[in-house]
């Protein structure tokens, strides 16, 4: 049984009176235990695509489902119970006038605190900064805790949209390590939305590349990065080494 899985996703939204086909003709299966990294430019519909599949937005046309069950909803709502969202400002995650821990906390079993404790720890964070308010965190740390704050709410997706994207190169480091360690101690599966090709290739399995809301490619991170066959997913590629240099 798949995870996640989305079909015909099409989004359109009307700006000065112009159409823009944010999302078009998307479809896309996430296994369990998967990261799936979506990346593309500004612009490409990946913010919107992430939305329509966490219910916050409705899409025009397609459908979705968690593990067979269509939750394309006619309402639209956040689907919050099985996935959460993680974005790119960590701080917004949190209450600001709040200890960190009031905000994280599900319960007060031993088994929670138990669970909360594993969690900490693969994030290579300190116990002690639960007692502290977000603003007292620094940026990664606070994102690590906004990590361990979707995963302790028991979902088992995380959409995360430009989560390193405000972070400098070491501390984006620190974010790739602590999920290659919650991943060991936790099943769940991730899609990343992210402009940096680079940083996905050391992150998810699995990769899609948007272009003006269409996916231009798809397939194994380590073949596309090494074989691109689309001339876009080949320019992504070449700025990403351009900048690494
Ligand atoms: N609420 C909105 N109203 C009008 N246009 C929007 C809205 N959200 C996104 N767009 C447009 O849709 C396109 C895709 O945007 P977005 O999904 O944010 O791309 P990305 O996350 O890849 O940068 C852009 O042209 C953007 O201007
Ligand atoms: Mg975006």
């Amino acid at each position: 049984m798949d995870l996640l899985r989305g079909t015909g996703l099409r989004k359109k939204f009307i700006s000065k009176d112009k159409e823009i086909l944010a999302v078009n003709d998307i479809s896309f299966t996430l296994h369990e235990n998967e990261f799936l990294a979506i990346v593309g430019e500004s612009g490409s519909g990946k913010s919107s695509l992430l939305r329509l599949i966490a219910g916050l937005e409705r899409a025009d046309e397609g459908h979705l489902f968690y593990r067979d069950e269509e939750y394309t909803s006619k309402k639209c709502g956040y689907a919050g119970k099985f996935l959460q969202m993680v974005f790119q400002d960590a701080y917004s995650s949190f209450d600001p006038k709040m200890k960190v821990v009031e905000s994280i906390k599900e319960c007060n079993s031993a088994e929670c605190e138990a669970e909360l404790k594993r969690l900490l720890e693969a994030a290579l964070l300190d116990e002690a900064l639960l007692y502290k308010r977000p603003r007292e965190l620094s940026g990664g740390e606070c994102q690590r805790m906004s990590i361990v704050r979707a995963l302790n709410s028991g979902a088992d997706i995380l959409l995360c949209d430009e989560i390193t994207s405000a972070l400098d190169v070491s501390t984006q480091a620190q974010i790739v390590k602590a999920f290659k360690e919650l991943r060991e101690k936790r099943d769940f599966a991730a899609i990343f939305v992210s402009h940096d090709i680079a940083l996905m290739g050391m992150l998810c399995e699995n990769i899609m590349v948007m272009k003006d809301g269409v996916c231009v490619e798809e397939g194994e991170t380590k073949a596309v990065i090494e074989n691109p066959r689309d001339e876009y997913t080949k320019l992504l590629i070449e700025n990403a080494r351009k900048q690494s240099l």
